[in-house]
This record gives structure tokens, sequence and C-alpha cells, in this order.
């Protein structure tokens, strides 16, 4: 048996006291969000009427760090941060690679995956300004049941709109958020304009995260005292995230290791920024790969363009510039709930672009044989979402060991795969399928008008 450090940790008041902001390290300015009725871009005040005003701020500041604030960073402590660093030596061995592999473990937290990081600091700042109910969308119940807890931390009614499908494959999530006291229901719903025009036109409709964003958004903007909150794509959201980053820089520096790749699975883009963004802000780590992996059944980064377009599907967003598929795009069912969103985060966007970034895309079926493997020599499921990851992983490391190299693999498992039994079940029962771009079918998109009140 080999010996080497397998499980790295940190005290806990190591925990990071800043966010890591992107934005004034790149190479040219993010492209504005534009308003989509004239054209022209939008300030920071158009989405205050969405979101807590503190959030707003960071969306747009150029500051290099931001501090957390200690309400925030005391409940990030007792959800179990800092999360370990773990080297992942079974499955080295299993692939008899001369790679070093490791993975950071966000599925700890108590919700399961990294969306915890940024939903205690949304409810936090919503409490501040008095808001009393937060609405959201969720893709595979992970962001559902963080904001729900966050929710319960911070005493804010939480209503969550939970993309259908993932509503039916996944019973269970949606009893853990009603545990933790939100209200759910299965989008396309009944309780929007947007949702009933969704399912008037097609009564089976799967829904995807663009249809769901546009249900909260007009629940927000129709409710008293209610803020939208958003799990993914939006600078202030990726900001959040990168804790994990921040952690994993001083875990590797411990052991005094340095990457030559940095994994993470790609949806809006929230939990690959938070593990790569430290890294590319730091001069040291100029060398490190960065890879984005998304399923093929939703290619935004390696089939979309890179052009405006909105953030949900009824189009009442602003125009963000970011890869897409378009805004009108409904993926098949993958079991990988939170990666079918037709976008990617305006600023993972612009890095593809530097060429900073770069993108893989994986079938379902070839992914949750990587969870498989991963499950055998690990002992942990990983979300469908982190299977991705893993399924780079597992090619990166065969690669260089074709070429004899020994490099240093780092991952974000972005969360566990308890409550997709379902997904693991049918690829078990040999039912399951691909599913790549090619079975999709599309919905017409529409501007629906709301105001407020
Ligand atoms: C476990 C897990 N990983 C990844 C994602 C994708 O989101 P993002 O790209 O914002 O990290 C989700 C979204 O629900 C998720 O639940």
């Amino acid at each position: 048996m080999r010996r080497v450090k397998t499980r790295i940790q940190l005290d806990i008041e190591d925990t990071p006291t800043h966010y890591v902001n992107i934005l004034p390290y790149l190479k040219n300015p993010l492209p504005p969000p534009l308003n989509p009725a004239t054209g022209d871009p939008i300030g920071p005040e158009a989405l205050m009427a969405l979101f807590p005003e503190e959030c707003v701020k960071q969306e747009v500041s150029m500051e290099k760090k931001i501090e957390i604030p200690w309400e925030v960073r005391g409940i990030l402590m007792r959800s179990g941060r800092p999360s370990p660093l773990q080297r992942a030596v079974g499955l080295e061995e299993a692939l008899k690679t001369p790679c070093r592999i490791y993975y950071k473990r966000e599925d700890v937290s108590p919700t399961g995956s990294h969306k915890l990081n940024t939903a205690v600091a949304q409810a936090y700042y919503a409490k501040k300004e008095g808001v009393e109910r937060l609405a959201t969308e969720t893709g595979a119940g992970q962001w559902g049941s963080a904001v729900a807890l966050a929710c319960a931390y911070f005493d804010i009614e939480a209503m969550v709109y939970m993309v259908r499908i993932s509503y039916e494959q996944k019973q269970y999530r949606g009893t853990l958020m009603r545990t933790y006291g939100a209200q759910i229901v299965p989008s396309p719903s009944d309780k929007t304009d947007y949702g009933r025009k969704v399912r008037k036109e097609d009564p089976d409709h799967p829904g995807t995260l663009g249809i769901a964003i546009s249900e909260a958004i007009e629940d927000t903007m129709k409710h008293e005292n209610t803020k939208y909150t958003l799990g993914s794509v939006l600078n202030f959201v990726l900001l959040q995230q990168s804790v994990i980053g921040q952690e994993t820089i001083m875990q590797l520096d411990s052991i005094e290791e340095t990457p030559n790749y940095l994994v993470g699975c790609v949806g809006g883009g929230s939990n690959f920024a938070g593990m790569a963004y430290p890294f590319i802000a730091e001069e040291r780590f100029r060398d490190v790969q960065c890879i984005a992996v998304e399923p093929k059944a939703c290619p935004s980064l390696t089939e979309g363009e890179y052009r405006y377009d909105f953030g949900d599907t009824a189009g009442m967003t602003p125009k963000l510039k970011m890869y897409t598929l378009g805004s009108d795009f409904t993926p098949p069912k993958i079991h990988a709930g939170g990666l079918r969103y037709h976008g990617v985060a305006p600023t993972i966007s612009a890095l593809v672009e530097e060429g900073r970034i770069k993108a893989r895309a994986y079938e379902q079926l070839e992914v949750l044989n990587a969870g498989v493997l991963f499950a055998k020599t690990e002992g942990v499921i990983p979300a469908p979402e982190s299977a991705h990851a893993i399924k780079a992983v597992i090619d990166i490391a065969l690669e260089a060991k074709k070429k004899n190299k020994s490099q240093a693999i780092v991952f974000n498992l972005s969360g566990h795969g308890h409550f997709d039994m379902a997904a693991y079940g049918a690829l078990l029962d040999g039912t399951l399928n691909g599913e790549s771009v090619s079975t999709t079918s599309r919905v017409q998109s529409e501007t629906v008008s709301i105001t407020k009140g």
C-alpha cells in the first residue's frame, strides 16, 4: 500500500474571509446586460427590483476581494466549511494512472452540494433588507434545497419552482425542501401566467430551468416583499462560490502540490467558477488547464453560440452575452437536471472566448458509468452533474497514462447523488439511453409582460 495523505483538512478558522471577484482579472470588460426592449445597456438599478441591493453591488463590483459578512461565514463554518480535499487513491489505482487525482468535497454540505455557499449569503442580504419571502427555481433540486435551508436559518418564506421532470424523478428532494419549510411546485405550474401558457401548449411539458426561472421571476414581481434568488450564472452568485477554490489552494499548498488540471461540471457555471476563479486570479497558476464539462444533451459551450440571449425562456430577464443554445431550447430529459440550462455564465463564456477555459461534452451513459466507477472506488455516489467532471477526469488521467505523464488533477465534487437513485437504477437496469442533442424538442418563446403588485 502507498502512503499518501488522502484527506487534506483545514482548521475551521481557515474558512475564507473574502470572496474573489473575477471581473478585474478579465482581459476585456464584461459585455453589459442589455434592455431587451431598447437594446441599450442597463445599469445595476434595473436588477434591484429582483435581487437584494448588496448582491447587485457585488454583480458589478471591480474590487478584487469582497468581505464575507461574519454572520454568513459563521453559518458556512457550522455547515461543514472548510470542506475536505480528498485524494482519489481508489480511483487512481483502478485506472492504473500515474496521475494524482484530488476532489473537493462539496457533497458534505447538509443539503448535499455547493449551492448552500451562495444561498446563505443571498438569504442573509435579503433578510438585512427586510425581505420576507424568496422565490426561486430549481433543476435537480440541489439549489432549491439550499435555498430552503438558508431561508429556514434566516426565518424567510421560500417558494420553489422545481423543473417538472426532476420533481418526478426526485420526489424525496421535494420532501427535503418541505422539511426545511419551503413551498414547492412542479414547473411549468399553474401558479403563474407563463406556467399556465406553457402547460396549455403542452400539458406534458417536462419543464426546463429557463421556464422555471421565468415562473420564479413572475412570482417575485407579483408578490409584496419578495425577492428572487438565483443559484448560478450571475457574477455575484459565482463569486460567492469562490470559497471553494480558495480553500483548495490552501489545501494544495499545505501538501506542496500544484495542479495541472482543474475540472468541474458546468450548468450555469457556479461550482466550476467557485473552484477555478481563485486559481485564475493568481499569476502562479497561469499554466493550470481549466476544463469545463457539460452534457452532450445540453452542449452550450461546445455547440452553442456566443451572443446576447435571455437568461430565461419567457424573455423577462435582461439579455446577457453568453454561450447559448437559445432560450427556447428544451434539453432532453437527462438525469443531470442541474445541467439542463441553455446558457452559461457570462464570465465563464468570456473566459472561454479568451481561451483560458476549455470545454468538453459527454453523454449521460458514459457519465453515469464514470459515476459508478467512482462510487465503487471512492465510496461516494456522485450527483449525475458531478459525474460529468469525473468522466473528464478519468479521460485526462488515461490520456496522461498513455503518455506516461504524472499530472495533478483536481476536480470539484459539486454534490452527492443520494437523491439520484432513479438515474443509477436505470443505468443498472440497462434502461438508460445516451441522450444527445438530436432528440430535443423546442418550445416557442414569447415575451410575457408583468407588473409588480
Ligand atoms: C450537484 C450539482 N452540480 C452542479 C450543478 C450545476 O450548477 P452550476 O453550473 O451552477 O454549478 C448543479 C445544479 O443544480 C448541481 O446540483
